[in-house]
């Protein structure tokens, strides 16, 4: 400041290079910032609170969550998530969603199309897997190619098959949509839009797509209360039964739970359960080994009967498919698991009775969760 008046104290006594004087002091003064009242000074930062933690709560005898401790839930974080996850702009052409191929109606799968088309009206090769209790999950898609769920939610904006856009363009979409301002300093502390904040937003809502309120739960918890059906029972015993060959004599199992078991109904790990002869690669592409030829993700089956179509291909339209081939069709491929080999040996198939199959399949539908499918929570935002 003592350097200004200097300078403007030199030059008073003789008006007419005053003005050149001026002229150098004023750009002097802009050029350094040294004017504490700048009127082009930009705006300061909005300041957010720290966003409030989101309260994770488990079901009745599921395993303890497996949460990402760099990366904690916040009420703000999972909000912001869910406009992601419906947010056609994260797609090349603004058509395409996460939310257009994994619908909650349909517990976050596909409608029944089999295979998924994405942007560019292309088909994919594998059925749309339906979303929830992916806390348990430790990789992600058919095949298993993902490990973690922070890196699977990038890679469908990026898919040429599916909404085919640059992580550029995307975070470049999002920055210039006003809503996310807000958004992304509730969730982040600041404004500033990049695909890592992307990716934990998503991870953050997936996380909280927990589905364990289905009728087989209540009945769980309280047998009296809730009873299942005779049929309904029957299926459950049959579907938690272990094969026998009918030469030992014992009870008919259809041996399901080996592979879709525990409360959470799913095993995380990969089997081929005898679709091909010569089967597509499947969990060979994580591990290079001809041995993991053929073997695939054994999902969830709860909700499995809004999931149709099934398999990785989407093959079956049905339940009814789905029983007839482990009944009757089982293929003698070189990895099928040996749970199955014994049966395959035996008998062709597990030789289910129409009884049978129809008791699995009643059984089956206790799993499906309508507070899932009704959660305002997991419904589009209204913006
Ligand atoms: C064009 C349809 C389509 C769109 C759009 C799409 N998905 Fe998917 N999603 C699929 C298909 C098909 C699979 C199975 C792919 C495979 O296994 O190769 C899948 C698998 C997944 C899985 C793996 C689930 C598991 O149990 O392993 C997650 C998670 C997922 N998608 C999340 C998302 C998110 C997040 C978005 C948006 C950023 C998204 N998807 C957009 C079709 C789509
Ligand atoms: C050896 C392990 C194993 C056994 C035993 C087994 N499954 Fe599966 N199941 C799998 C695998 C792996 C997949 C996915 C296969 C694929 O898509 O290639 C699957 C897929 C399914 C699907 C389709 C899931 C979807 O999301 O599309 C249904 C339904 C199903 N199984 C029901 C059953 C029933 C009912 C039984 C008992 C009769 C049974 N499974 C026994 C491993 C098994």
């Amino acid at each position: 400041m003592s350097f200004h008046r200097l300078v403007l104290n030199q030059v008073s006594s003789n008006s007419e290079p005053i003005k050149v004087w001026m002229r150098i002091v004023f750009s002097f003064i802009l050029a350094t910032g040294a004017w504490s009242c700048q009127p082009d000074k930009p705006p300061v930062p909005k300041e957010y609170p720290e966003p409030t933690p989101f309260t994770w709560v488990n079901r009745p005898f599921f395993p303890p969550p497996i949460l990402p401790a760099n990366n904690p839930l916040s009420l703000q974080g999972v909000e912001l998530g869910r406009h992601l996850f419906y947010e056609k702009k994260l797609s090349g052409d603004n058509t395409q969603s996460c939310g257009s191929c994994h619908r909650l109606n349909y517990a976050f799968s596909d409608s029944l199309l089999r295979y998924s088309k994405g942007i560019d009206g292309i088909e994919g090769n594998r059925n749309s897997m339906a979303l929830f209790n992916l806390t348990w999950h430790t990789r992600f898609f058919w095949d298993g190619r993902t490990p973690s769920l922070r890196e699977q939610v990038l890679l469908p904006i990026q898919d040429p098959i599916e909404m085919h856009q640059s992580l550029p363009d995307a975070v470049r979409k999002i920055s210039e949509t006003p809503k996310y301002k807000a958004l992304f300093g509730a969730a982040f502390r600041s404004e500033e839009v990049t695909s890592d904040r992307i990716a934990r937003a998503l991870e953050q809502f997936l996380l909280t797509v927990v589905s364990g309120d289905s009728r087989f739960d209540r009945f769980r918890q309280n047998p009296v209360a809730h009873p299942l059906s005779a049929s309904e029972q029957r299926g459950l015993d049959l579907f938690m039964r272990e094969y026998s060959a009918p030469s030992t004599g014992r009870p008919r199992g259809a041996d399901c739970f080996h592979c879709h078991g525990g409360h959470l109904f799913r095993a995380d790990a990969f089997f081929d359960n005898g679709l091909d002869e010569q089967p597509a690669s499947g969990f060979e592409v994580v591990t290079g080994l001809a041995s993991d030829r053929g073997k695939f993700k054994a999902t969830s089956l709860r909700n499995i009967a809004l999931t149709a179509p099934y398999m990785h291909d989407g093959r079956f339209s049905t339940l009814e498919e789905v029983l007839d081939h482990y009944s009757n069709h089982l293929k003698n491929s070189p990895n099928l698991d040996p749970n199955l080999r014994i049966v395959y040996q035996s008998e062709g198939g597990l030789n289910l009775s129409n009884q049978d199959k129809q008791d699995i399949i009643n059984f089956l539908h206790t799993l499906t969760d309508s507070s899932l499918i009704n959660n305002p929570a997991f419904q589009p935002p209204l913006d």
